[in-house]
């Protein structure tokens, strides 16, 4: 059958939230949140999802597992070195769903990185990227993307000359990564335009030519856009712009872009812009972190104008001030906020539209919270239910588990001094005791020690290294979010805890980091 033509002018969008916006410290997640954050790419028709890298954890391995075989709509890629080892372990996670899945090969080629990291020589690093390209096909799967780590600090004749062997070798993608945000001024887009008139594979072979762009200096839309403009057709991104140190390209950025300024670029990608909002919630909720104002695109500043001359400009004519419009890009929340005037029926459909399929106990234990929550803030927004299902989902896992679980809170203020009062259980056991402090995070934090240093449960010199609260969405009535990261010896886990009530915020945020410390190996991220 003849091979369908590749329109031009279509840039392939490739989401990498899951693998490399989730190498951002605090930004971890597990499986069940790559498969909704699966469905809700899927619903925004981005081209290629990342769901991991398998070979580094189970916990990837089984993310990409699933995505690979659950989530129709989307073309699931899996990150591997270029060796047998990690190759097999993509094969095995694809499955029988190889065929609509993309092996992501790669193997750095920069000086610095090839000598010190790799020990390698130049030709052995070639050697072993076409072997393993070669291996990939081996096993049966054609969809093979390749990456050239650090390609903007490579010298650009090994660069080419990777690059032709990789195309040779059957690589179908050939992304070119500004890996440590290095690349400035002309030359991503000139090294783009340089392997197209350069490496006459990649016309021959219709290689579509991939970016990939990390933020150090604040580069990663700019040379994105720029590479696209120069040729290259495929723009791996984040949501929300998460990702190693300063992050990745952020992906509303380079969409609205391109669809703002189509007069420019003359290109289109397939998404649906409706759902860049959703999504950039959903993102936000999963890893617990607050979308910046000011972030581009889906911040909560961004369509607001204080500025006299600028409200007295939008007020007679948007366009004075605006360059596209929120309804475009889903930057409202998509639908009306529950009340606590909803009933089950709408509760449910509501659960099920923001990607939750909920069994009776689960669903009757998540509408009492609704219930609650609703109670207390007059709106309830799809970012509290998606606190609501991930804070029920956890509470139902440690309670199978064993773990640590809150059963109660209170506290009083006396000359200055917070004491608060937890009940908690794990195990059977039933802890309590009481703690003080002069704020709300210390406080909690004494409670929660002493309650479970009574019964021997405190495992050793835990130390709290940070925290934070933010406000869920909505106005005066939101709730808080609170965030803690806590340390044991060569380990750091962060927990998140929301309510109306900040005090129980805090101690739902400490009792999720101690669990994920203590319980969970593939929460904790390695500090030393
Ligand atoms: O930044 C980078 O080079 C990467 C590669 C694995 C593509 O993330
Ligand atoms: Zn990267």
């Amino acid at each position: 059958m003849a091979k369908k033509k590749r329109d031009k002018n279509r840039v392939l969008i490739f989401d990498t939230t899951a693998r490399d916006g989730k190498q951002s410290p605090g930004c971890n997640f597990g499986p069940d949140d790559t498969i909704r954050l699966a469905h809700q790419l899927a619903r925004m028709k981005v081209d290629v999802m990342e769901a991991g890298f398998p070979v580094s954890s189970d916990d990837d391995f089984e993310a990409v597992r699933r995505v690979a075989h659950e989530v129709p709509g989307i073309t699931c890629a899996a990150l591997a070195r270029a060796n047998k080892d990690d190759i097999d372990c993509v094969m095995k996670a694809f499955g029988d769903a190889i065929k609509r899945s993309r092996i992501h090969i790669f193997i750095a080629t920069s000086d610095v990185h090839m000598e010190k990291k790799l020990n390698k020589s130049p030709d052995e690093v070639i050697r072993m990227a076409v072997e393993a390209i070669k291996y990939a096909q081996a096993c049966g799967i054609d969809n093979i993307e390749f990456s050239p780590e650090d390609a903007s600090r490579t010298g650009f004749s090994f660069l080419a000359k990777i690059v032709a062997a990789a195309a040779w070798a059957g690589a179908r993608t050939i992304n070119i990564p500004d890996t440590v945000g290095y690349a400035v001024g002309t030359e991503y887009p000139n090294m783009i335009l340089r392997l197209m008139h350069e490496v006459s594979i990649i016309e021959r072979n219709d290689i579509v030519l991939s970016l990939h762009c990390h933020n150090d200096c604040g580069l990663a839309t700019a040379n994105t856009l720029a590479g696209l403009a120069a040729g290259a057709r495929q723009a791996h991104c984040t949501i929300n712009g998460i990702g190693e140190r300063a992050g990745n390209t952020h992906l509303a950025e380079v969409v609205m872009a391109l669809k703002t300024r189509r007069d420019y670029y003359k290109l289109d990608t397939g998404i649906n812009t409706k759902e860049i909002g959703p999504t950039a919630r959903l993102v936000s909720s999963i890893i617990g972190k607050p979308i910046h104002d000011t972030l581009p695109i889906v911040g909560a500043n961004v369509h607001a104008h204080s500025a006299g001359i600028h409200q007295d400009g939008v007020l007679k004519e948007r366009a004075t001030y605006e360059i596209m419009s929120p309804e475009d890009t889903g930057w409202q929340e998509e639908s009306l906020p529950l009340s606590s005037q909803s009933g089950r029926h709408g509760f449910k459909q509501r659960l099920a539209y923001i990607g939750y399929e909920v069994n009776a106990k689960t669903f009757g234990v998540v509408y009492a919270k609704f219930k609650e929550l609703a109670a207390m803030k007059p709106l309830v927004h799809n970012t509290d239910l998606h606190m609501l299902m991930q804070e029920t989902e956890a509470e139902q896992h440690a309670e199978e588990e064993g773990w640590i679980r809150l059963l109660n809170v209170d506290y009083h203020k006396l000359d200055g001094t917070r004491r608060v009062f937890v009940g908690l259980t794990a195990n059977d056991n039933t802890f309590e005791a009481s703690g003080t402090g002069n704020g709300p995070f210390d406080a909690t934090w004494s409670a929660v020690r002493s309650a479970l240093t009574r019964q021997k449960f405190w495992p050793g010199e835990i130390k709290l290294e940070s925290f934070d609260v933010s406000k869920g969405q909505g106005g005066i009535e939101s709730v808080g979010i609170a965030r803690v990261k806590i340390s044991l010896g060569d380990y750091a886990a962060f927990g998140r805890g929301s309510d109306t009530d900040i005090v129980v915020a805090c101690t739902k945020a400490h009792i999720a980091a101690l669990n994920n410390l203590i319980n969970a190996p593939i929460l904790r991220e390695r500090i030393s």
